[in-house]
């Protein structure tokens, strides 16, 4: 028996890193899954971004747990298409118990970067994106009737300005990880007299594609005086995917059942430098 037996599970950015392992996580505890990607890039965003072969290896990865996955293309950044994906997918898996809106860009490092469009870009991704994911799929949590649990993915540059340079995709980065703060408090006071849970976590830098890429590898070492102030206490210089979705894991579960408003950090100490 897992701990998340007989729920669903929406995740955004969930073709790969940190959202495939989420979703596998919780499919390990028994959680039906709806996936949303956007399995296509993002002009100012130089890494390359998810495909769709990516979300089909997270469809094939979660039906290896026996379990049901809803997986849709679609943009946070687009209300409509959000709404479209979990209304079909709600007709499918049920409603929704759990949202982590993980989903998001990080652009530093492109070649003469357009800041402006950037500085637009990232915090329409990991802002207005997170909002639209929670508009979309907490209807379908209200309506059930039983509660539920929300995880923003927010980041250490969510809580701390370390290793700012001035960019268009460093400030936007950190201003909307930040914001993401901002809407966890509010959806808190929001949600509770409905049982619904809502918190952030933060995490350190994670092995995944988002910062293991030649793009962002250039910018660390082309940047050493904001590469040394993003070092953890712990002697780690990165985390894994698994261990974000361990702590998400806890959070969504009865485990968590009275922890709500809580910025979580998952950062082998980095915000107690
Ligand atoms: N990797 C890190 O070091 C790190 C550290 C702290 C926080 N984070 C945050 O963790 C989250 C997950 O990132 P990751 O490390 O797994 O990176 P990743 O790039 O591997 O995964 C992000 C996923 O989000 C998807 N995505 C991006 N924009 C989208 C959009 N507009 N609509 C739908 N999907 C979109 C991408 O296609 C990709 O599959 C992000 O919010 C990121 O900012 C990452």
């Amino acid at each position: 028996m897992g701990k998340l037996d007989g729920k669903v599970a929406f995740i955004t950015g969930a073709a790969r890193g940190q959202g495939r392992s989420h979703a596998l996580r919780l499919a390990q505890e028994g959680a039906d899954i709806i996936a949303v990607d956007i399995c296509a890039q993002i002009d100012t965003v130089a890494y390359p971004m998810a495909t769709s072969e990516d979300l089909a290896q997270t469809v094939k990865e979660v039906e290896a747990f026996d379990r049901r996955i809803v997986a849709t293309e679609a943009d946070v950044r687009d209300y409509d298409a959000m709404k479209a994906a979990v209304d079909s997918a709600v007709a499918e898996l049920g409603p929704i118990d759990i949202i982590l809106a993980n989903a998001g860009i990080a652009p530093q490092g492109a070649e003469n970067p357009d800041e402006v469009k950037t500085f637009r870009d990232v915090v329409e991704v990991n802002l207005f994106g997170v909002w639209n994911t929670v508009q979309a799929g907490v209807p379908s949590m209200i309506a059930k009737g039983q509660g539920g649990s929300i995880v923003l993915t927010s980041s250490t540059q969510g809580l701390s300005g370390a290793g700012g340079n001035g960019s268009g995709a460093g400030d936007g980065y950190a201003a909307s990880k930040h914001a993401v703060v901002g809407l966890m408090r509010t959806f808190t006071n929001w949600l509770a007299q409905y049982s619904i849970r809502v918190n952030t976590v933060h995490p350190t830098g994670v092995n995944t594609p988002m910062v293991v890429n030649d793009v962002m590898q250039k910018f660390l070492t082309e940047n050493p005086d904001a590469t040394a102030m993003l070092g953890n206490l712990l002697p780690v210089p990165m985390l894994e995917a698994i261990d974000i979705s361990n702590a998400i894991a806890w959070l969504v579960s009865d485990d968590a059942r009275y922890v709500t408003g809580v910025t979580l950090p998952v950062d082998a100490g980095f915000l107690a430098k």
